[in-house]
């Protein structure tokens, strides 16, 4: 018996001469949060744009929920219970918090244009069913003194964490996260952290993350994949991963630095490189 939520089979994709993602697989597990690491251009964010049908692959499946996503049109993706977030935010600017949440509710409504024209029962219900949905958001990740302000005023931090919202308020089963903590400090970082841990806990929510910074991954997943110039390097817990000699070789260059390095007790992050 299967209890993936998502399986990607031998998924690849290639852009002119560039093999972005080579025959790469995984399954994701209901409940669980997966994370992807890789250094740069390692191919993680087109294997989140191949879940989100941004791209289709050149050779490969992905099997979601016991039906196949790739044959799945885009815009039926958030439909499905996928909502992803994005390297780099992406948000209305020049409207209020909630009204990013009400669009971002938008894919929920089953009402048809006429509906929507003269604003039938039907309409008003589900007009209801989102304006309740975004505030319980709100409330979840503590965003109401931000509620009616514009996007374009707040910091940098609290926009991570509208986007997180609107994710949230389509109801996914699903939730990817490419770099939630790009930008932030220690301590939103650190808040981060509890909010992915109370969306996998409170809400049930699988999380299917990017991430760089290996104390956020190393907190809140439950299995990491390295992958390498398209390729999988390892996977496992946190520790395994960080500990393979592939994965510290891909950062670092090459094996024999950081035998030399462990000799003189550094520790290796794989992302930020090497810390006294
Ligand atoms: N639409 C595209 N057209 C051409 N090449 C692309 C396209 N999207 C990605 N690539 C290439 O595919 C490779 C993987 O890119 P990707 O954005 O998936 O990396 P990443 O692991 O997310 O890196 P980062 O950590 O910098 O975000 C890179 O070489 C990139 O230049
Ligand atoms: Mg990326």
């Amino acid at each position: 018996m299967n209890d993936a939520l998502l399986s990607a089979r031998n998924l690849s994709v290639r852009f002119g001469g560039v093999l972005a993602v080579n025959n790469v697989s995984f399954d994701v597990k209901q409940g669980e949060v997966f994370t992807l690491i890789g250094p740069n251009g390692a191919g993680k964010t087109t294997v989140f744009n191949l879940i989100s049908r941004i791209y289709t692959p050149t050779t490969g499946e992905i099997d979601y929920m016991g039906a196949k996503l790739t044959d799945q049109p885009p815009h039926k993706i958030a439909a499905l219970g996928i909502a992803r977030t994005f390297q780099n935010i992406e948000l209305f600017e020049h409207a209020t918090v909630l009204h990013n949440l009400l669009i971002g509710r938008h894919t929920h409504r089953q009402t048809g244009v006429w509906s929507e024209i003269f604003f039938t029962q039907k309409t008003r219900d589900a007009e209801i069913q989102a304006r309740e949905k975004a505030e319980q958001v709100i409330d979840f990740l503590d965003l109401q003194h931000h509620r009616d302000s514009y996007v374009a005023g707040l910091p940098y931090g609290v926009r991570k964490v509208v986007e997180l919202a609107r994710a949230l308020c389509t109801e996914p089963k699903l939730l990817l996260l490419d770099e939630p903590s790009s930008g932030l400090n220690v301590e939103e970082t650190d808040d981060m952290a509890f909010w992915i841990q109370d969306i996998k806990n409170e809400l049930g929510i699988t999380v299917l993350m990017v991430e760089h910074d290996m104390t956020l991954v190393s907190k809140v997943s439950d299995r990491v994949l390295a992958m390498n110039q398209g390729e999988v390097l390892a996977m496992g817990t946190p520790r395994e991963v960080q500990n393979d000699p592939g994965v510290i070789e891909a950062y670092l260059g090459s094996i024999d630095d950081v035998s030399s390095l462990r000799r003189q007790h550094k520790t290796v992050d794989v992302h930020a490189g090497v810390r006294s």
